[in-house]
């Protein structure tokens, strides 16, 4: 597929808003075939009904990712739809504000669940058919938090989806299938909506994501400003424990 969007099937993950929502119309734009996936039927509907309105190829699959038997279906929709899954966006993800000693067990469970337990699962169900075809796609949205350690169960999962798709790519060397990150700083979304900073807009990390199927490559830091943050969290640590706000 190196070079081109156009007919390929895409699940995106999280579509119904932000960053997975942008992406859904970049890839649109492409050509690709989508099918998406989040929580809010109503949205994706919505979306489909955009995309195929101007002869583009859509699909609507409501899915909790943090229930196992949902993204077992989403898998064999996809299927039944296209016949095939080229590429996965691992972009469904949640924030986890509170300060530790304040969160609730079933918090902490779900923000893995969504954040880390689902992109695992999801790929290793779409990877059998793709090393078959020799021919796949996994990117992953991780974040900044993934390098820069932040709130400890938001980065606990970011580092952790970081890990598992890097090494998942070196593992998939030389099998026709790749795995990428994207790693976004802050950006204009929902998620974002209490902060008052100046923020990109999703389009940005959309833009990555479709580059990212296009030529894989390992990882894809947006804004690239943010290599600052992470060159200072490997070199002098101690300097980031002084800056971050503390949330006890
Ligand atoms: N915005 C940022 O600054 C930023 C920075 C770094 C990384 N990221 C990452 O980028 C990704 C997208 O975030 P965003 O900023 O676009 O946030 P967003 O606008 O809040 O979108 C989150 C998406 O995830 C979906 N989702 C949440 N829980 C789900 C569940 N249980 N099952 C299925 N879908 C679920 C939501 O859909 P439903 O509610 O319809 O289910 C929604 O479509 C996340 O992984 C986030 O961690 C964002």
């Amino acid at each position: 597929m190196a070079g081109k969007i156009a007919g390929e099937v895409v699940i995106v993950t999280g579509a119904s808003s932000g960053i997975g929502a942008a992406t859904v119309q970049e890839l649109a734009k492409r050509g690709a075939r989508l099918v998406l996936a989040a929580r809010r039927a109503d949205e994706l509907t919505q979306m489909v009904e955009g995309i195929t309105g101007n002869g583009g190829e859509a699909l609507a699959v409501p899915t909790d990712v943090s229930d196992q038997a949902q993204l077992a279906q989403l898998v064999e929709r996809a299927q039944a739809a296209y016949g095939r899954i080229d590429a996965l966006v691992n972009n469904a993800g949640i924030g986890s504000g509170k300060a530790l000693a304040q969160a609730d067990i079933a918090t902490i469970q779900r923000t893995l669940d969504v954040n880390l337990v689902a992109p695992i699962l999801l790929t290793r169900l779409v990877l059998p058919g793709m090393l078959e075809r020799k021919h796949g796609r996994i990117i992953s949205v991780a974040s900044v938090a993934a390098h820069v350690a932040t709130e400890p169960m938001y980065s606990a999962t970011k580092f952790g989806v970081r890990g598992f798709t890097v090494s998942l790519n070196r593992q998939l060397r030389g099998s026709g299938v790749t795995a990428s990150v994207v790693s976004p700083g802050y950006i204009r979304t929902p998620l974002t909506a209490g902060r008052t900073m100046r923020m990109p807009g999703p389009e940005i990390i959309a833009r990555a994501i479709a580059s990212l199927i296009e030529r894989p490559r390992r990882e894809v830091i947006a804004p690239g400003y943010y290599r600052l943050p992470i060159w200072a969290e490997e070199i002098v640590p101690w300097l980031l424990d002084r800056a971050l706000p503390r949330n006890r």
